[in-house]
């Protein structure tokens, strides 16, 4: 080789080197704090623990997706009919429906017709575990996709305050247990979670952002339906307790323990004051009245854009962890507390280890991190164990709404 040609060929590589080193690459301790779930990737965790859960979540709207899914017209028989779900985890919770919906729909316009079934999360949602699950690598639920022809899956990996699909191309679109998440992470200065000691400020500035986030939400998919489209949601609840007429919300034992036991942490220098003050749940369980209201006027932005409420329903949904618990007991005589606080916490450390790791100071390694949380779900554990399942259980209320775009 010519010295001409040999120093052309290292400028290159330098040049190449160069450019190549001069991308920016976000580290691992630069990404946002956002939901991000607990749990190997790749392992199907939250289908084998809250997804045992969230999954009869659908049972409460499953006739109404059935019927009203006929109704969603779709004359061009060429194109194809698009299905998403919105905070789809790893596609557990919705395998079943989503057979179910399938199969009607082909029913309904023949077996020829092409699906696309997107499944929409945050970037770092465990996508591999979805596909394992489509694909039968992760064989429970079975995946509809090995017994149906004309189903395409894809995955879009977008917040979904964001539009997360072209304009007017969804025909049904569901979103279970998700919009509870919100955009930005409100702060209670002495709780995780609004409490009856947060002060008026917090919870206004808590109402204002779930009021603007469901707006945004709502919006969002509002560009992307179809006219005659369908969007399903079911949401966690604010409600008045039944009993004693105090404010409560879908999970309000569980959150009442995580915040006393790192409150406890926080007291006893385990964790810093500041690292309380800055673990706050992302999260706002709304009122009927609060879901309802961008629908009632019919000159707001959601009325403008074509969104109507077809219905608006709150409904309780059982607890499986204390039913296993109680079936237990009542068929075998066997009070089991430890596996009952196992399964429960086990469930809910999936949505909710995030917002403790997300608390403690960067000044900590990952390692110190995942040690402090680990000890905090030990100790909740632990409590569970010693309390009755009949007083710990939680409503588990959730809030479903039939939305069309006309
Ligand atoms: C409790 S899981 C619900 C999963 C499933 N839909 C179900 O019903 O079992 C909540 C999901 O919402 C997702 N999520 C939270 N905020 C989100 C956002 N801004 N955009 C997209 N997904 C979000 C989380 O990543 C998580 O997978």
């Amino acid at each position: 080789m010519s010295t001409r040609i040999l120093f052309s060929t290292i400028r290159r590589c330098h040049w190449l080197n160069k450019g190549f080193a001069a991308v920016p690459v976000r580290y691992y301790g630069d990404i946002p704090k956002i939901y991000r779930p607990y749990g190997k990737t790749g392992d199907g965790n939250y289908g084998s623990t809250l997804g045992k859960q969230n999954v009869g979540y659908i049972e409460q709207v499953r006739e109404t997706i059935l019927s009203l899914a006929k109704t969603i017209p779709f004359t061009d028989k060429d194109s194809v009919f698009n299905i998403a779900d919105y905070g789809a985890a790893d596609g557990s919770t919705a395998m079943a429906i989503f057979g179910e919906l399938l199969a009607t729909l082909k029913d309904h316009h023949g077996p020829s017709t092409q699906f696309q079934v997107i499944y929409e999360d945050l970037e770092m949602n465990d996508f591999n575990s979805l596909f394992k699950r489509m694909s039968g690598i992760i064989p429970d639920p079975p995946s509809y996709l090995l017994e149906m022809d004309n189903v395409y899956v894809l995955a879009s990996g977008t917040n979904f305050y964001k539009q997360c699909v072209p304009s007017n191309s969804i025909h049904f679109m569901m979103s279970m247990a998700s919009v509870h998440w919100l955009s930005k992470t409100p702060i209670f200065k002495d709780s995780i979670y609004k409490d009856a000691k947060s002060s008026t400020e917090e919870t206004t500035a808590l109402n204002k952002l779930a009021e603007l986030d469901w707006e945004t939400f709502l919006l969002r998919r509002s560009r992307e339906l179809k006219r005659g489209g369908l969007l399903v949601v079911g949401t966690c609840a604010e409600f008045e307790d039944r009993n004693t007429g105090e404010n409560r919300y879908t999970l309000y034992s569980l959150v009442g323990l995580l915040n006393e036991v790192w409150k406890e942490y926080s007291e006893s220098g385990k964790i810093s004051k500041g690292e309380f003050v800055n673990t706050n749940i992302s999260t706002c369980c709304r009122t009927m009245k609060e879901m309802r209201k961008p629908f009632h006027d019919k000159t707001s932005p959601v009325s403008r854009s074509g969104l109507t409420l077809l219905s608006a329903e709150a409904v309780v949904n059982p607890d499986v962890f204390y039913n296993d618990w109680r079936e237990k007991k009542d068929k075998e005589g066997i009070d089991d507390r430890e596996e009952f606080a196992r399964l429960y916490v086990s469930a809910h450390r999936n949505w909710s280890n995030t917002t403790f790791m997300n608390g403690l100071s960067d000044s900590r390694s990952l390692e110190e991190k995942e040690q402090i949380v680990d000890g905090l779900y030990d100790d909740v554990k632990k409590r569970i164990s010693r309390m009755n399942p009949e007083i710990f259980k939680d409503d588990v209320k959730l809030i479903y709404l039939v939305i069309r775009k006309e």
